[in-house]
């Protein structure tokens, strides 16, 4: 039996859901769908209010995902406008940079007039509805200005994390044709400056990005970056004298509202598309309920905006429900271990939203830096991106929380759109490590290998038996991968990819992913991804990359290598295949362990047997299992030695 922390009875008082509140409303939920998401769509202002709710198929020859289908609304309308008669005075962004003194508030009436002129000047380079724009930003205020101007004018955005390199930013613009790019001079992270533009302008001249029509470039280091005329044109030049009206584009709510790409088991990454009324719908009532969000709170979520929970939990959940969001430009380290703490005690945050990997760096560094930090301000602490093991649960809970601040461990994907298993901080009691429960609407189901639903306390793969308004609609050009990718494995449910146990009070445990996705400090990256980058290099043959444990990442990149016949292996090569991962793809796929490999263990049909491949990594030969399918068993024994000695 793992611990059990009830929900603390102050808090309880005074929460929002408390544990009835959620039982029933959990019932409702799944008792009457249509019923309960025609209510809770009422949060928002629609043009035109939706009357037919739901029109779901996941056979797997229609898989059609429909929410609100004739309903008409504005995303920005809805972050910004609505807002403006009882909050225009309010802080919207709170922005704070990666030097501690570099911190700017941003007022809903400031950011209103700021997005109305951008978007306006969007228009005026031809941008419109259903147009795609590519944004290659740091976390700076003008990456939620972008986006939600897109949302504006209805042009489709396709956020591409900055720390991905020249070729994988190409490879998303040519996939989704993209007419502009959006980016800034340089980055800044930790004192590090990263090259945006200079990047942009390597990908634009890789094949597929003619597509591109201008470059539009905010001044953020003040760097000198080369203005290629007429394409490349400044932000702050391009928004002078535009008007502060703008008049919002009507859109249907199956209208796409974004792009965002992210890494799966094989073949390039997918262009997840969400659409414009179940994904608003979905992302406020989360962000309302999951962090018992009042009037008054300051809410930061410390995710990047290349990112999903960028865009759910940092600007449009937040900004729906006309909260105050922190954006930040640093990283947690910047300029020392205490910057999350002093962070919180500057702005007086209140609701704090953090992945498992940085929890972990910052254990190691000890309690002092937190500790000599007030965080009184602190109500709830979240999580989200990764399991978190209980020894950094606790330290959380124990040490940032004071043991005063409930944890939400939220469960959820890139293709959900938002939190879909989850703590409710005035109605569930914690256990360390678990997920917990799921979200109104939810339906969780655990199958073994053949797709047999098991009952109880259980370990298989989770499902979800039923849609919510927040799930992705499709793949961006490619329905039938959609259909493969998460409706075929156990047909009439939507697999997540993800192994799952459920305990006997029903808690859901979130093992891992089950394919091959490597979750690397809760980041997600496909093995093949690698894979094709390494054996893109000329001294390369062969190549199988697996995940491997690892203390402060969750999961590692561990690639086993064979070179072409008459090159010898040495340390040098191996920096520089490291290294060449790295400008391919970008840091985040840098493998942190290279193994030589004169060859890999194939099945007689010549597949590679991963699973042992993943045994040797975690250096646990006497779990190899079984071998006799190989067609060459003899390979096994080297890679183990080998790795033995490493
Ligand atoms: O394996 C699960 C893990 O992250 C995957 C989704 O990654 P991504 O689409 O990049 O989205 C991350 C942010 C929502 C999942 O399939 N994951 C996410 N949150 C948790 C988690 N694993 C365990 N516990 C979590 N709270």
């Amino acid at each position: 039996m793992s611990e059990l922390y009830p929900v603390p009875p102050d808090f309880a008082a005074d929460a929002g859901i408390d544990k009835a509140q959620y039982e029933a409303r959990y019932a409702d939920s799944v008792h009457d769908p249509e019923a309960f998401w025609a209510d809770v769509a009422q949060r928002l202002d629609w043009i035109t209010p939706p009357t037919r709710i739901k029109d779901v198929s996941y056979a797997r020859d229609d898989v059609h995902i429909r929410w609100y289908e004739d309903g008409v609304l504005n995303v920005a309308a809805n972050c910004l406008d609505r807002h403006l008669a009882e909050r225009g005075d309010k802080t919207a962004i709170i922005f704070e940079g990666d030097e501690p003194d570099d911190t700017r508030h941003i007022t809903y009436r400031e950011l209103h007039g700021e997005v109305c002129r951008f978007a306006n000047a969007l228009r005026h380079l031809g941008v419109g509805k259903g147009d795609r724009v590519a944004l290659y930003m740091p976390m700076v205020p003008e990456a939620a200005v972008a986006m939600l101007a897109c949302a504006r004018i209805g042009a489709i955005h396709s956020v591409v994390f900055g720390g991905f390199s020249p070729d994988s930013l190409a490879g998303r613009i040519a996939d989704s044709t993209c007419k502009v790019v959006i980016t800034a001079d340089e980055g800044v992270r930790g004192g590090k400056k990263i090259p945006l533009k200079a990047n942009v302008d390597a990908a634009l001249e890789r094949d597929g990005t003619r597509s591109v029509e201008t470059v539009v470039v905010v001044q953020r280091t003040g760097a000198g970056v080369h203005m290629q005329s007429p394409r490349d044109r400044w932000y702050h030049s391009l928004i002078e004298g535009q008007s502060e009206d703008c008049a919002p584009e009507p859109m249907n709510a199956e209208d796409p509202l974004f792009i965002l790409y992210t890494s799966g088991s094989t073949g390039k990454p997918k262009g997840v598309l969400h659409t414009t009324g179940g994904y608003l719908v979905y992302v406020s009532y989360t962000h309302a309920c999951v962090f018992d969000l009042k009037e008054e709170d300051v809410y930061w979520c410390s995710a990047d905006v290349g990112w999903i929970t960028g865009h759910s939990y940092v600007v449009y959940g937040p900004l729906a429900n006309g909260a105050t969001t922190v954006m930040f430009e640093g990283v947690p380290s910047y300029p020392d271990a205490s910057r999350f703490w002093n962070v919180v005690d500057k702005h007086k945050v209140t609701l704090f939203y953090t992945a498992p990997t940085a929890i972990r760096a910052l254990m190691r560094e000890g309690d002092a830096p937190v500790t000599r930090t007030s965080r009184r301000s602190l109500r709830v602490l979240g999580t989200v991106g990764e399991p978190i093991n209980p020894e950094a649960w606790e330290w959380y809970h124990r040490v940032v929380g004071d043991e005063r601040c409930p944890i939400v461990d939220t469960w959820w994907q890139t293709e959900t759109g938002g939190i879909l298993i989850t703590p409710l901080p005035g109605a569930t009691d914690l256990k360390p490590g678990s997920a917990t429960k799921p979200f109104f609407g939810i339906q969780p189901a655990v199958v073994d290998a053949d797709g047999k639903p098991l009952e109880g306390a259980c370990s298989g793969n989770l499902v979800i038996t039923d849609s919510w308004p927040g799930q992705m609609r499709t793949i961006y050009g490619d329905h039938q991968r959609f259909v493969d990718t998460y409706f075929s494995t156990y047909p009439g449910n939507y697999f997540t990819g993800d192994g799952v146990r459920r305990d006997e009070d029903g808690y859901y445990w979130i093992t891992g992913r089950v394919d091959d996705v490597i979750n690397v400090s809760g980041h997600r990256i496909g093995t093949a991804e690698v894979e094709s980058a390494l054996v893109a290099h000329a001294q390369v043959a062969e190549a199988a990359v697996v995940g491997c444990p690892h203390d402060i990442k969750g999961q590692g990149i561990y690639a086993y290598v064979t070179l072409i016949s008459g090159v010898e292996p040495s340390d040098a090569l191996r920096d520089e295949l490291i290294g060449w991962v790295r400008e391919q793809i970008g840091p985040i796929a840098k493998p942190d362990f290279l193994q030589w490999a004169n060859a890999l263990p194939k099945t007689r049909s010549g597949k590679i047997m991963r699973r042992i491949l993943r045994k040797i990594a975690e250096n646990q030969p006497e779990a190899l299992g079984d071998t006799s399918t190989l067609a060459d068993p003899s390979v096994v024994e080297v890679l183990v030695q080998e790795r033995l000695s490493q």
